[in-house]
Order: structure tokens, then C-alpha cells, then sequence
């Protein structure tokens, strides 16, 4: 811990000296946006680094530093910053005009794509975020079944909406125990009725899951659950825990939704291809936007069908940017220069390089790991098994931290939390460097000093 705390301090000072420029405008940023921010997971200490411009696998910030992109925005941009089949598309778009108080026949495109992708959607919509994704898929399930309570996973992120903005990151102190946990709220501002409704549940843990829903079963409309926890550190579903869901909310008639805004990206048709699993009600996000705002969510046509009379009593979803032209192309562009054989080579890629960074991390002794599943990784200060929130929470938080700012001053972003992804245009060449860059902040933070 000692040792992590001095690398610590190196990698602050170092990334300080680097970002003069982001610092200021972080600085007047303070005195306008309260935290200084306005999307909390860019947000970190010291200061966020202000970017001005991304080309490829490449970003520049304000500074004139140029880093490799190994986030993506968050996994959004499968094809990495200025795809060109993207950019022609959206310039085409820009030319015809930008939102429309009209369909397009851009939106049946892309909904037709990802139809043929997953066939469970055998209905959608398009939202202008993932958020309003999961919000939409969660009110579907209550309309249809006409129960009020649903259950998340411990750790689960599906947006910033208030009946999943529990339980994501909660304190250990309160959280109560591992298979019964207790559901906190996020933050302030959350109503006692919200909290009421919704159900928290350990991932990977069947028998916890039946211990808690089995007696209020008939009240839950659905359980919501990430294929692969994201946020929560890239954290796979044990073998048989996601059928364990289908055959449970089945036995229970509860729905099951699946949120795919970022597991979508495991394979040609999304996570439930991946794993061979079917929900009955997805939501989508990041990448079927090509980069720009975007969210979609359907399943079941009997289950959709609560829109079909908006004016008769059904379930209305209004939007303004619902089906925005400039996403729906970009959202096409994207897809269409996706193959089967891109999601293998995305995987096989990505899990090399977490072999070799497992090698390099025993090779140092340092304590570190590596989830990854598909073109998903997250390096995680830590060393015992992870299969939940609770595993993944309990790690070194200066190390991972120090480990965070060092990358970005060897020219590497990857999430705070340590997450990345590849992109179709990141190369083995990039990955390397990759690798090398981890091996030189390991040695930063070992010594505690600067000197490389
Ligand atoms: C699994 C998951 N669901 C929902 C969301 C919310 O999507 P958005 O940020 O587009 O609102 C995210 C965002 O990261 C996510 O990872």
C-alpha cells in the first residue's frame, strides 16, 4: 500500500506537468458546471483531460499529447474515432438535413439490421440514450405483466434513470450480506417508493437469487441483468447462470431483459448469440449508434405489442431525437462493416493481450489481473477470483488509480475503473505498446519515483 501510494504521487505529479491546459479549463469548468463535470464517469483526480480531436485508434488533447484510444468513449466507437464509412454516411445526412418531426426510413434500416442480428427483437425502438433504453425496457415489463417490482444485480449499470441507479457502486459498510444484499440508492434524490420497487440481487449466485425472489415472486415484473457486468469490471456469467435466469423468470412469468448497451459487442448477433440464451426484452446502445447518441429496446412482439394503440390506452414513448437520422446512418454505417470474422478477430486479439499482460503482472509480482470476454478487458488491482461486485470492488484503489494516470502519461487511455476495448482499428502493434506501457508504469510504481 505504501509502495502504491508513492507511485501514486509520481504518476499525479507527471500527469500535472503534461496537461497544463486541461487543468485550467478544468479550473473554469469548476465555476460553471457543478464538479467541474457533466457525465460523471469522465470525471477524475486530479483533473479530466480535455480533448480536442480523434482520428483512428489516435486522440489529441489540449495539451498537443496524442494517446492510443483504448476506450472508445466507453466502448461506443467499434470502429475507433472518424470511421471514413461513418463520417461518409453522416456527411451525406448533414447535407440532407438533421432531425425531421417525421420518420425516417433510416430507423427501419437499422432496425431491420439489427433484427437480422437478433432475432429476438422482434419489435424495437429507437431512444436517444441507453438510459432511456433500460428505462423504456423496465416499463414495458411492468405494462405487460402488470407488476411493479423489479430485480438488479448488485453492481449493475443500466444508466443514470432512477430505478437502476441502485446499488451500482454501494458501501460495503451497509450493503448487508453478500447473498441477501440490501438495495442503497446511488445518491440523494432517490424516493423510498423507487427503492421499495426494486430488488437486489447477487450476479452468479442462483441460489441467493431463488432465496430472495422466491417469496415476492409474483410481484416482479422483471429481472434486468447485464450478460457480462460492464461497469461493474468486465465480469463473465458463470457457466449456466444466465439459463438459470431464463428457465427462473420463466418458472415465475417474469421477464427477462437483457442489457446489451455494451455486451452487444461480444459477437455478430450480441450477447444472447454469445451465449445462447434468449430474453424476452433487450435494450441496445453505444455501437448501433455509430458514435453518435443512441438506444434501442424490444423482444417479444405479444410483449411490444403495449405500444401498439399509444392513443388507446397502450404505453406512449415520445422523444424528440427518438430515431435521429444522423445515428440511424452512422448506426448502419457501423453494422454493415461488421462481419462474423470481425467479432472473431476483436476477441482473439483481445484475449492475447490479456494473456500477456497476466505474464507480465506474475512476471512483476504485481498485484494485478485481467478480466476480458470478447473485445471487452478490465485490469483489476487485485488478485483473488472475480465473479461479482463484491470480488471486483475489494481491490488496491491507489494502484489502480496510479495505474490509470501512468498509462495516460505513456500516451494510453483506458477507464479509471481500468476497463477498454478494442477497436477494429487497433493492431497488434498498438497492443504492444500497450503492453509496454504497463510494464513501464509498473516499474514507475514499484519504484515509487519517475525515473524510466
Ligand atoms: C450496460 C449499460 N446500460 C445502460 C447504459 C446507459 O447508456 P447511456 O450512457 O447511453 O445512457 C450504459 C452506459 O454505459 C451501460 O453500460
Amino acid at each position: 500500500m505504501q509502495q502504491s501510494q508513492s507511485g501514486l504521487k509520481a504518476c499525479v505529479e507527471e500527469y500535472r506537468n503534461q496537461n497544463p491546459r486541461s487543468r485550467e479549463l478544468y479550473e473554469r469548468a469548476l465555476k460553471i458546471l457543478p464538479a467541474g463535470n457533466t457525465r460523471a464517469s469522465v470525471l477524475f483526480d486530479p483533473f479530466p483531460t480535455y480533448m480536442v480531436r480523434g482520428e483512428g485508434c489516435r486522440a489529441w488533447d489540449v495539451d498537443g499529447n496524442e494517446r492510443i484510444d483504448f476506450l472508445n468513449n466507453y466502448t461506443s466507437l467499434i470502429h475507433g474515432h472518424r470511421a471514413p464509412q461513418v463520417i461518409a454516411a453522416l456527411e451525406q445526412q448533414l447535407g440532407r438535413g438533421t432531425a425531421f418531426a417525421s420518420p425516417t426510413e433510416h430507423e427501419l434500416q437499422l432496425a431491420e439490421l439489427i433484427q437480422q442480428r437478433v432475432p429476438s427483437l422482434e419489435r424495437l425502438r429507437f431512444t436517444s440514450s441507453g438510459t432511456e433504453a433500460t428505462l423504456m425496457a423496465i416499463r414495458t415489463a411492468r405494462a405487460f405483466t402488470g407488476r411493479d417490482k423489479i430485480a438488479k444485480i448488485e453492481g449493475g449499470f443500466h444508466g443514470a434513470h432512477e430505478h437502476v441507479q441502485i446499488s451500482i457502486s454501494p458501501n460495503l459498510d451497509r450493503a448487508g450480506p453478500e447473498d441477501h444484499p440490501v438495495g442503497l440508492a446511488e445518491g440523494p434524490g432517490i424516493p423510498q417508493n423507487v427503492l421499495d420497487n426494486v430488488v437486489v440481487i447477487p450476479f452468479n449466485n442462483p441460489a441467493a437469487i431463488e432465496s430472495i425472489l422466491d417469496p415476492i415472486a409474483r410481484s416482479v415484473a422483471a429481472i434486468i441483468v447485464e450478460p457480462v457486468m460492464g461497469a461493474g469490471g468486465i465480469i463473465k456469467p458463470t457457466a449456466g447462470f444466465l439459463a438459470f435466469l431464463r428457465e427462473y423468470t420463466r418458472r415465475h412469468q417474469m421477464l427477462l431483459i437483457f442489457d446489451e448497451v455494451i455486451a452487444f459487442r461480444l459477437s455478430f448477433n450480441g450477447a444472447q448469440g454469445y451465449f445462447g440464451v434468449t430474453p424476452d426484452l433487450t435494450s441496445l446502445g453505444k455501437i448501433i449508434g455509430g458514435g453518435l447518441p443512441v438506444g434501442a429496446f424490444g423482444g417479444r412482439a405479444d410483449i411490444m405489442a403495449v405500444f401498439e394503440s399509444p392513443r388507446g390506452g397502450g404505453v406512449t414513448h415520445p422523444g424528440t431525437f427518438n430515431g435521429y437520422p444522423p445515428a440511424m446512418v452512422a448506426g448502419i454505417a457501423t453494422l454493415e462493416a461488421l462481419t462474423p470474422d470481425s467479432f472473431t478477430q476483436l476477441e482473439q486479439s483481445a484475449s492475447r493481450m490479456a494473456a500477456t499482460l497476466e505474464r507480465l503482472f506474475a512476471k512483476h509480482q504485481f498485484p494485478a489481473q485481467v478480466t476480458q470476454i470478447g473485445s471487452l478487458f478490465n485490469i483489476h488491482t487485485s488478485t483473488h477470483p472475480i465473479s461479482n461486485y463484491r470480488t471486483s470492488a475489494n481491490h488496491n484503489v491507489p494502484l489502480k488509480h496510479a495505474l490509470h494516470l501512468g498509462l495516460l502519461n505513456h500516451g494510453f487511455v483506458l477507464a479509471p475503473r481500468g476497463m477498454g476495448c478494442l477497436s477494429t482499428v487497433i493492431g497488434q502493434s498498438e497492443i504492444d505498446s500497450l503492453v509496454q506501457a504497463v510494464e513501464s508504469v509498473i516499474g514507475i510504481i514499484g519504484r515509487g519515483d519517475l525515473s524510466n
